[in-house]
């Protein structure tokens, strides 16, 4: 900036002349007008606004004039300066509104276009179908009960009868979780986890488990019958209870096996039940479940918590029987005899029910299980029993969501 020079002549400074001025302020806003966006805008405020600009500049030589000259020097580059920064502000509203505008149009979610929905799965058939025999059930009267899957062994074998030498407690078919040696009876099944402490959990039975047994092992359980003795433990009489639930085995997993699938068991307890009452309750099932014209039949067989004890079969849901002694209809599914086995079942022995202080005299009862996974088998054709238990969704997709 220059001193203030009193034989200076105003005409003289060329920053200061109107013309330039002028130029200045055309130049500015020609530029602003070609400004396309709003980062141009920032380079020409800067070029023709900021602080090196030439207005600025100008309105600096200002200081250097005669008095009688800055007024009307100051009031050029003023208005100049004036309409540039206005012209500024007006651009800058202008391209700020186009660039909203844009980025609506260019960042627009159509809201109602179809979505990339996740895969919802299915329900798994072993589920639904275990619900499905439930349902007929209930609809009959009868409940659903449930005990622990780690099960103290005087529930899954010494209640229901099993002699102490009985071959299915031996580590080939059954899971032991805990064994009775050691630490005697209720302690050690006490002891040893939270399956076990389901078991310790349910008051009566503990101990009846340690009164009657003395020494008590831990199992995963073999079968849901360990239900009908926590039934009629803690139930009131009559009782009529459903029993679905998984089970373990020490089977190798394949076509046919595995070594943990799912059982329903179902006790009947009440006055004046029999074997009769047994056969219209199984009928009644497999209706419900395959339709008019299915039957059962019972062989003869051995439980040790059954007396008498049979084995079910059903009628083949196929061919309906008409494949036996017919050459010209083999029935495949159940390779032309006519029935296909279903599971066990009996009278309840009366050991069973004086375990469980219930009076024999007084009451009798039924009761019958068998495996969720064969029956769905059955129902379904399934040939290889590896694809219920893998998991893959392939294989329960096709089933659908059936609640
Ligand atoms: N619990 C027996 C089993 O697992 C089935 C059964 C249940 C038999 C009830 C008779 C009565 O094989």
């Amino acid at each position: 900036m220059s001193a203030p020079n009193k034989s200076y002549d105003p005409v003289e400074v060329e920053a200061l002349k109107p013309e330039a001025i002028e130029r200045m302020r055309d130049d500015a806003l020609a530029a602003i007008a070609a400004a396309g966006d709003l980062e141009a805008l920032t380079h020409v405020k800067t070029a023709h606004a900021g602080g090196g600009s030439p207005l600025a500049l100008a309105n600096r030589e200002i200081g250097a004039l005669p008095p009688q000259a800055k007024a009307e020097a100051g009031k050029r580059v003023g208005q100049a300066r004036g309409a540039v920064n206005k012209a500024l502000a007006t651009r800058q509203a202008e391209l700020e509104a186009e660039r909203d505008a844009r980025v609506l149009v260019e960042e627009a979610v159509d809201v109602t276009l179809p979505y990339d929905r996740r895969p919802a799965g299915a329900r798994h058939p072993l589920t639904t179908l275990s619900e499905r025999i439930e349902d007929i059930f209930t609809a009959m009267g009868y409940e659903v009960a449930e005990g622990p899957e780690v099960e103290s062994d005087w529930f899954n074998f010494d209640a229901l009868n099993f002699p102490p030498d009985h071959p299915a407690r031996e580590t080939q078919d059954t899971f032991f979780v805990a064994g009775p040696e050691g630490s005697g009876g209720t302690s050690q099944a006490g002891g040893s986890g939270g399956g076990t402490s389901q078991a310790g959990g349910s008051g009566g039975g503990t101990s009846q488990a340690g009164g009657s047994g003395g020494e008590s092992g831990v199992v995963l359980r073999t079968h849901t019958s360990p239900v009908q003795i926590r039934a009629l433990l803690e139930r009131e009489l009559p009782v009529y209870v459903i029993a679905p639930g998984r089970v373990y085995r020490s089977d190798e997993l394949d076509a046919t096996h595995t070594p943990v699938f799912s059982q329903v068991e179902l006790l009947a307890v009440d006055e004046g039940l029999t074997m009769a009452d047994l056969k219209g309750t199984l009928d009644h099932m497999v209706v419900s479940l395959f339709g008019e014209g299915m039957t059962t039949r019972l062989r003869p067989n051995h439980f040790p918590f059954t007396e008498p004890s049979a084995e079910m079969d059903m009628l083949c849901y196929v061919c309906r029987g008409e494949s036996v002694g017919n050459p010209d209809r083999p029935c495949r599914t159940c390779s032309s005899e006519g029935w296909i086995e279903l599971g066990g079942c009996g009278v309840v022995n009366p050991r069973v029910l004086v375990a469980c202080g219930v009076d024999p005299e007084k009451y009798s009862g039924f009761a019958f299980g068998f495996g969720i996974e064969r029956m769905l088998m059955f129902r379904h054709n399934v040939e290889d029993m590896r694809d219920i238990v893998e998991g893959d969704v392939r294989f329960t997709l096709p089933f659908g969501m059936e609640i």
